[in-house]
């Protein structure tokens, strides 16, 4: 996820406009950041890594010339945070300027074909490779404009864009498109603006135009002309008036950051959809060679790799030990060693104990891969291999598309591996592949239908004094972090076990109206888990049950339940059962007046030990 912006003004420099433009967009990313403007039919370019306002002290940002520029603030997908991957990127002759947010899945076979023909390509980022195809569109005679150079080009890209450029040869316009992400344009009378969200240009318009996804548009002082990609059909839209007050209109319009990232996790887990089937196939490699696999984290990401473990065992029968970091090195710093593999996830990228276990693994010569959101963070360094899973920032402190996304880079390590080493069919491989390109749409269902419903359940059990979160199985993972998300942002003591445990101690807690949540995905733990809520049942527990579609068996058998969409495999269970689990322990933190953000004594990032 990363932020643009651009305009075209009447009057004055573009560049100060850009600038203040990119510090509202930060939210979307900041680890590098670049303009581009054109001024005498030169194009003018800053660009560096780092914070927006470490850049401009060391750059001064807003001295570029021109009333027209775009402009870029970046978290880092392909290549790492570096000034020659900052945006904009340009073609051979430095006469296309091209600004990106998204993934280009075929960028690899486009930059081979492009290098073949003579073009030399300056960073690792997949975007270059849009503006080294604009510039071969240019070369046909007689030349196409250039929004027709552009909407040739991204009829060529796969993956996910919204893009902007410009050019020394048409110096009066700039051409947007969009394809799954995000893009706005903002109207007034002195001037044109497009972005990657409406508060980029909030303080300036609050006149604005959707892009949709599949189209172009040209915008110019004369206003914007918007085609559609795929039959360059002209589309009319007119402007809306938007009145989100600014605080709002960062979150987009949700209240809060971490529903705004509960909402976004269908296009999060899209992205893990599109990474780079090398590192994939690369990190499987080396998790078949271990003797012994290791998966190490803190807090969610830990609850992600506890699932995982489910996830190697029962798709490649590979036994890995998922492993809490901060117990990594009593527990297993003598006996980890060459033959070891330390596959550490870590959101940030910054976890001091993940890193602290990764050090010790490092100097017992063990292989040390890498999941992780944050390009360029210390993990990244010291992993072998590493993937990005590229969900943007997560701003809230609780973690929740981040999760989800590490699941699903999890299960299609796991299906890589399962490959490798021969243990499942074709078709069951299609199969829960299928299901798998499926999760995004799964879990859009599950916030449309789900919603209300947590409303409904977080006002009824807003006065609890503890709850139990119970799960068989890979569900085991699901329910820690359902219990997770609840104690840190609702604050209500919360105690999660394998739903076979409780009767072994935790039971004893039981009275009548003790909310007991139960995760029943229809697998081979289903029966035993309904003779679980009987026993809780019989001692008068308040069942809030999360389960499939139509599971009538066990609806009737609870007080309150969640319904996900049927037909999800066990092994991806934990992302559409955890959602509104996710949902819940928002709103009880609503209902109980806390600012679910920011809960009292956490941190996004915890670099102590
Ligand atoms: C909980 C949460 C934390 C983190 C933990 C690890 O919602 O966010 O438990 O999961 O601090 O953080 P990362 O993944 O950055 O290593």
């Amino acid at each position: 996820m990363c932020g643009i912006f651009g305009c075209i003004l009447k009057n004055g420099n573009a560049a100060p406009v850009i600038h203040a433009a990119l510090k509202r967009l930060e939210y979307r990313g900041y680890d590098s950041v670049g303009e581009a403007t054109i001024s005498n039919g030169k194009l003018f370019i800053k660009k560096d890594q780092g914070k927006i306002d470490d850049v401009h002290k060391a750059r001064n940002l807003d001295d570029l010339p021109g009333s027209i520029g775009i402009g870029h603030t970046r978290w880092a997908t392909h290549g790492a945070p570096l000034e020659i991957n900052a945006h904009p990127h340009v073609d051979c002759h430095g006469q296309i300027a091209v600004i990106h947010n998204g993934i280009i899945e075929n960028y690899a076979d486009l930059k081979q074909e492009l290098e073949n023909r003579g073009h030399v390509f300056k960073s690792k980022t997949d975007t270059e490779v849009i503006a080294h195809l604009i510039e071969r569109a240019l070369e046909a005679f007689p030349p196409p404009s250039l929004a027709d150079a552009v909407l040739e080009t991204v009829k060529k890209l796969d993956g996910s864009y919204s893009i902007a450029v410009i050019s020394t040869k048409e110096p009066d316009k700039i051409i947007c498109a969009r394809h799954e992400s995000p893009l706005v344009i903002g109207v007034n009378e002195n001037a044109i603006y497009f972005a990657s969200d409406i508060p980029a240009f909030l303080p300036l318009t609050n006149k604005a135009v959707i892009v949709d996804d599949g189209e172009i548009v040209t915008l110019s002082l004369k206003g914007f002309e918007i085609r559609k990609i795929a039959d360059s059909s002209m589309v009319s839209r007119e402007p809306k008036l938007i009145d989100w007050a600014p605080e709002m209109a960062v979150k987009q319009g949700y209240p809060y950051f971490m529903l705004k990232e509960i909402h976004e996790q269908p296009a999060c887990l899209r992205n893990t959809l599109r990474l780079q089937e090398h590192y994939l196939d690369l990190m499987a490699t080396f998790l078949d060679r271990a003797r012994e696999v290791y998966l190490v984290a803190c807090g969610t990401s830990y609850h992600a790799c506890l699932a995982s473990s489910y996830m190697f065992s029962k798709l490649a029968f590979l036994a890995t030990y998922p492993v809490i970091a901060s117990e990594f090195v009593e527990q297993h710093g003598k006996s980890v060693n060459i033959d070891s593999t330390i596959l550490a996830v870590s959101q940030s990228g910054e976890t001091a104990d993940t890193l602290a276990s990764v050090n010790v693994a490092r100097q017992r010569a063990a292989t040390v891969l890498g999941l992780t959101n944050t390009i360029g963070s210390t993990l990244t360094r010291v992993s072998r291999v590493y993937i990005g899973q590229q969900s943007g920032p997560e701003i809230g402190v609780a973690a929740t598309k981040t999760f989800t996304s590490q699941l699903s880079v999890m299960s299609q390590l796991a299906l890589r591996l399962a490959k490798k080493r021969g243990k499942v069919s074709q078709d069951e491989m299609d199969y829960l592949a299928e299901k798998l390109n499926k999760l995004p749409e799964t879990v859009e269902t599950i916030l449309r239908t789900q919603e209300e419903k947590a409303k409904q359940i977080a006002k009824k059990y807003k006065d609890a004094k503890v709850f139990f979160f119970l799960g068989r199985g890979i569900s085991t993972a699901t329910a820690y972090e359902g219990r997770l998300k609840l104690m840190e942002i609702a604050y209500v003591p919360a105690i999660a076990f394998p739903a076979g445990e409780s009767k072994h101690g935790p039971i004893s807690l039981v009275e009548p109206g003790f909310p007991v949540v139960f995760i029943c995905p229809k697998d081979d733990t289903h029966k035993t888990l309904i003779g679980n809520i009987m026993e809780m049942k019989a001692r008068g527990a308040s069942i809030i049950a999360v389960v499939e579609e139509g599971d009538e068996e066990i609806k009737n058998l609870a007080e309150d339940f969640f319904e996900v969409p049927k037909g999800v495999p066990e092994v991806l269970s934990p992302v559409p059962f955890i959602t509104p689990l996710q949902l819940l322990a928002y709103y009880m933190a609503i209902e109980k007046g806390f600012n679910p953000d920011t809960p009292r004594n956490l941190a996004k990032s915890v670099t102590v030990k």
